[in-house]
């Protein structure tokens, strides 16, 4: 039960949700997986290119285990958002549990190719090693913006939108075990309220084999009600990370505003971490409940 394609399924089963939580630094990684220890679910860690180069991938497998060890829950790490076959491979190399292959700004033919060559070799890493299956997911669709509070209002176009006839093409040719959508959805937190297209979740759904865990990026910032209306339409994970950069710079710049003669760094990150932690157990009880709505 502790691979990641049967938890993804089961949560689907269970009308429910995973989270996927992005971390630069060793104490955000504790603070997700102390969450996700207390809720009792599986963590999953995702670590951009940037994040990544900033911890180290070695040290980030490192620390995994560690958590591992510690907490006794499956604790998975993706390469999130990987806008190379070559920043791919070198995540696989170093041990990552996931890869987020996001080649979405290519053309449709390279963007199936890309993707196929990282589901291959992770296959064949897996074959070679006997590891756990390395789970891949592809994207497809157009997703705008970054993880910051945006300044500027962002304009979502239907012509971003992921295609479901596309999406069941892209799935069949790559063999990925999890696909990212662009369903209205935008990177960072925005200044218009988010409109996610729900029927589109599901018609997504409807043609895209149960066995691919469809996947929400940008959720920083989705009203509650439209997180719940997805995940019933058939999102199995969701990525946030802007709400935690925000709890965590914010409880930082006040720690050391009311403390200016402090000079440890582990006492002035403290409510920091804890500020973070507390954004992943809120969003894990939203995620874990099961949505209503049928799909
Ligand atoms: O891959 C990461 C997520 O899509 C984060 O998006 O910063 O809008 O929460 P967010
Ligand atoms: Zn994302």
């Amino acid at each position: 039960m502790d691979i990641l394609r049967d938890i993804l399924l089961q949560v689907r089963r269970e009308r429910r949700a995973t989270g996927h939580f992005n971390a630069s630094e060793a104490d955000h990684m504790r603070a997700i997986v102390e969450a996700c220890h207390e809720a009792g679910t599986a963590a999953i860690i995702g670590m951009s290119e940037g994040e990544r180069e900033h911890l180290g991938v070695m040290e980030a497998v490192a620390l995994r285990d560690a958590f591992r060890k510690e907490f006794n829950i499956p604790v998975f790490l993706n390469a999130d958002h990987t806008r190379s076959v070559e920043k791919a491979k070198q995540a696989i190399d170093a041990g990552f549990d996931a890869i987020h292959i996001d080649l979405s700004a290519l053309p449709f033919e390279e963007n199936i190719a890309g993707t196929k060559e990282v589901v291959e070799c992770a296959r064949l890493q897996t074959t070679n090693y006997k590891l756990q299956p390395i789970s891949i997911e592809g994207e497809l669709g157009y997703l705008r913006g970054e993880s910051k509070v945006q300044q500027e209002k962002i304009e979502v176009k239907k012509e971003d939108y992921t295609n479901p006839d596309q999406a069941a093409e892209f799935v069949r040719r790559t063999g990925v075990d999890r696909l990212a959508i662009a369903v209205g959805n935008i990177h960072g937190i925005s200044l218009d309220e988010p409109d996610l297209d729900i029927e589109r979740i599901r018609a997504i759904r409807a043609a895209v084999p149960e066995s691919v865990a469809l996947v929400l990026h940008a959720a920083s910032g989705i009203p509650h009600d439209q997180i719940k209306a997805a995940i019933a339409a058939g999102i199995a994970n969701i990525h946030v990370n802007t709400d935690l950069r925000v709890a965590y710079v914010h409880a930082l710049k006040e720690a050391l505003a009311s403390h200016p003669d402090e000079a440890a760094m582990y006492k002035l990150d403290a409510p920091a971490f804890a500020a973070m932690k507390d954004v992943v157990v809120r969003k894990l009880r939203l995620f874990s409940t099961p949505a209503t709505i049928e799909s």
